[in-house]
This record gives C-alpha cells, structure tokens and sequence, in this order.
C-alpha cells in the first residue's frame, strides 16, 4: 500500500534506541549491561526509600470510582515501593510490557486483529495530545489535511504550524458532516483529521466516520480518528440526555465495525483520560501502521528523553484494571447526562446540540448574542463566568462559546454544577 502523505521516517534519537534495547533485554531476561543513559534516577534502584507505604482504597466510593481507586492504589506502590522505580527514566513510546496492554485495547475495543507480534504497531504517549501532535507531524510536508468546520483546535494549531494544509469541511445545521464537501475538498493523498465523539460538539455518527474513511481511501489518503471519548456516548432527546449503556455499546460495536475492516487507513488516537478519569497522569495511545507508529516515535523521542514513567506504569496497571472490568465510565456518563439535562432544561435555546440523537463527550457549544471572544471577556469581567471562544474551534470569529461539562467538581445534589448554571444563564441573559 502506498502511503505517500508519510513523511520519510527521520533518523531515530540514538539514546532512545539504546534505552529501548536495554528495556527489550530485560524483558526478554537476557544479560544486560547498560551504559546507555543518564538515568540517575536509577541509582537508587535498589535503596526502599520508604519502610512502609499503605493505601486503602474508601469502600464507599461508586463502583467504578473503587476500579480506578484500586488500579491507582496498586500503580502508586508498583511505582515508589519498595524499589523506587518511578524515579527513572523510561523509553518513550512505551515499554514493551505497557504496549502488550495497549495492543490488548485497540484488540478488544476497536476489533483489530492484532498479535503479541505487533508491537511496532503501537506507541503510547504522554496523554493523548502528544499522540495528537505526533500522528500530524508524521505528515509530509504540503499534505492537505481536512478537518471538520468545528474541530479540536490542537488539530488545527499542529496542522498550520508543521507545513501541513488545513482543509475545513463544511458542516451541517444538526451538526453532522456535510459529505458532499469531503468528496470534493479531498485530494490525491490528503489525510482527514477528525475527533468523535467530537470536541466541541458532541457530534457522534459511526456511519459519518465510515462514509469519510471510504473516501480517504478513493485518494490513497488516510484519516486520522481521535478517539478519546468513545466511552462517553449518550442518547440525546430534546429535552434531556440519557445514559443508557446497550446504546453507549450499541455505538461502540458499530464503531468497532468500522476500525476492525478499515484500520490499515487509519491512526486510531485515544487516551485513558477520559475513560479512567486519569488526565493528570499522561497516558494516551495510538495504533497504526509501522511506519506511521516509527515516524511518531522518533518525533517523540527527540523531544522527551524519558516516558513519564510513574504515570506509565500507574496508567499501565489501570489500563489492566480497566480491560478486566470495563466500566471506570459509566460514574462519569451519569453525571454527564445529568448535567447535560440541567443545561438543556435552563437554557435551551441557546445550545447548539447535535441533531441526530447521540451525544457524545464532555462539551457543549452555546450560541452567544456577540462575538464568542468579546462574549467570553465580558462574562469573565463581569461574572466571573470562563468559557473558551468558539473562534479556537471553529477557525474564525463566531458568535459561540464551549462549556467544559466536567469542570467542576461534582457533589451530592451537583450543587455546584446548578449555580454554575444559574451565574451563565445570567451572564447570557443580561447581554
Ligand atoms: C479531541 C481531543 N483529543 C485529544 C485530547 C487530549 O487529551 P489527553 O492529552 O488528556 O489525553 C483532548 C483533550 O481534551 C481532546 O479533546
């Protein structure tokens, strides 16, 4: 298969490849004697920095709260006791125990027929943006890449600033993709970027991202999918949102249809963020072609000289955690709904939703009677109230502002989420 909007893979960093020799050794429990790195972190290997490290993990918390509990309990000790592991360096890209776990996923998930083998065909990252970042920067220098009108904007910053051609595709009143639009932007090896369930929309349509890969691949192109919230799908009436998981499955499945026939054309991004409640941590994955995964390795490896290596091996045993018992979700899909609903219920008239029933992760966009910039100022000055500018997303000045659902902390009754919620519609109202 020709895949002429790769960039030719740059030279490997050669401390990365030394590093990752060392780590291939020791899994493979051959002899080993490094001299590879300036990993003073390792000098203390074989010290307990601590005589006794206890964690009990609050049985009182919602189920899938204690599945994150437990994995971070385990992780945390896995990391600094008794060996103070944590504190080394770590090839970047993933060591190869860590990368079994993300094969696992993208096998279990999105249905790829993958092997123990197919190590080359993942990378995991520092979060899922660096995997963002990474998976653009592979692109050749020139390569038109499309993108929906509203779109994450780290896609658009990372396309205009590394030589690449940001494409914008036409979107439809309900939100959905305008096809007609791709069929005639798309060039001979382009490659489409897009997010779904959708950052800023909440725009979700398996059958939208099928049409798209399809023509992709008419053009030698590729797309990128960033697919951090797919464990966030709700149902979406017009007066509440629903968590319903056989739905939230339902969608998966029909997703996973989809990367499981066409995953040669794809980067499939995602990230234990959002589906672990983990973003401080920095995990996220991607899987490709060899190629493809080689060229973000070199990227990454040039710029981090070592994975965050508690926050990988944290990430790692709750990936495990996650794999056993899927649903460190389904807390989060609850509040999701809920919140959601409080909103569609106060200010309605305001949201620009989805049109066709599924609503996917963790914004909202709201129709501002100014501009989204000027808009967002004035609140802010004036209320207190912090929005981000619809102009990040959707590539120029527009009279919309995007609402984190999840930025507050939840508590019993959402208190906190219904004042927010009172101060906005206050803040709208008044302008
Ligand atoms: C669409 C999309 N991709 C990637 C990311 C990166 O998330 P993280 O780096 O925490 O995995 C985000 C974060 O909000 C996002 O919205």
């Amino acid at each position: 298969m020709k895949r002429n909007y790769l960039s030719p893979p740059p030279p490997p960093p050669a401390i990365r490849t030394a590093m990752a020799k060392v780590a291939e050794r020791e899994v493979r429990k051959l002899p080993v004697f490094d001299f590879s790195s300036g990993n003073v972190g390792r000098l203390p290997a074989e010290f307990n920095l601590f005589t006794k490290l206890e964690i009990e993990v609050n049985r009182n918390l919602p189920e899938s709260l204690a599945v994150i509990a437990e994995g971070l309990r385990k992780g945390i000790i896995e990391s600094f006791y008794q060996s103070p592991k944590g504190l080394g360096y770590s090839t970047t890209g993933g060591t190869p125990q860590i990368k079994k776990l993300v094969l696992e996923y993208f096998r279990n998930i999105h249905g790829i027929p993958l092997s123990e083998n197919d190590l080359n065909r993942v990378i995991v990252t520092a979060g899922g943006q660096q995997a963002l970042a990474a998976s653009l920067r592979s692109l050749k220098e020139g390569i038109d890449v499309l993108m929906p009108r509203w779109e994450y904007d780290a896609a658009s910053g990372t396309t205009r600033t590394h030589g690449l051609r940001e494409v914008r595709v036409d979107v439809k009143e309900d939100l959905s993709i305008d096809l007609s639009d791709v069929e005639s932007k798309a060039t001979q090896d382009s490659v489409f970027y897009i997010s779904m369930p959708n950052n800023p929309t909440g725009y979700t349509s398996p059958s939208d991202l099928k049409s798209i890969i399809e023509i992709m691949i008419r053009k030698d192109g590729a797309v990128v999918w960033d697919a951090p919230y797919i464990f966030t799908v709700l149902r979406l009436n017009s007066k509440k949102a629903i968590y319903d998981e056989s739905f939230l499955k339902e969608k998966l499945n029909e997703f996973r249809n989809i990367s499981s026939k066409y995953h040669d054309y794809m980067c499939i991004l995602s990230s234990l963020s959002k589906t672990c409640l983990i973003a401080g941590l920095r995990f996220g994955m991607a899987l490709s072609c060899p190629e493809w995964i080689e060229n973000m390795n070199t990227i990454v490896g040039r710029e981090n000289l070592s994975s965050p290596t508690a926050s990988f091996i944290i990430g790692a045993v709750i990936l495990e955690e996650f794999l056993k018992k899927p649903i460190t979700h389904t807390w989060t899909c609850k509040v999701l709904a809920d919140r959601l609903t409080i909103l569609i219920e106060e200010l309605k008239e305001y949201l620009i939703l989805p049109g066709n029933g599924v609503f996917g992760a963790l914004y909202v966009l709201v129709r501002t009677p100014i501009d989204g910039d000027k808009f967002s100022t004035k609140i802010l000055e004036e209320y207190g109230v912090v929005t981000v500018p619809g102009r990040a997303f959707y590539g120029e000045p527009i009279n919309a502002v995007r609402l984190s659902l999840v930025a507050v902390p939840w508590i019993e009754g959402d208190e906190k989420w219904i004042s927010n919620v009172k101060e906005l519609k206050k803040a709208l109202k008044s302008i």
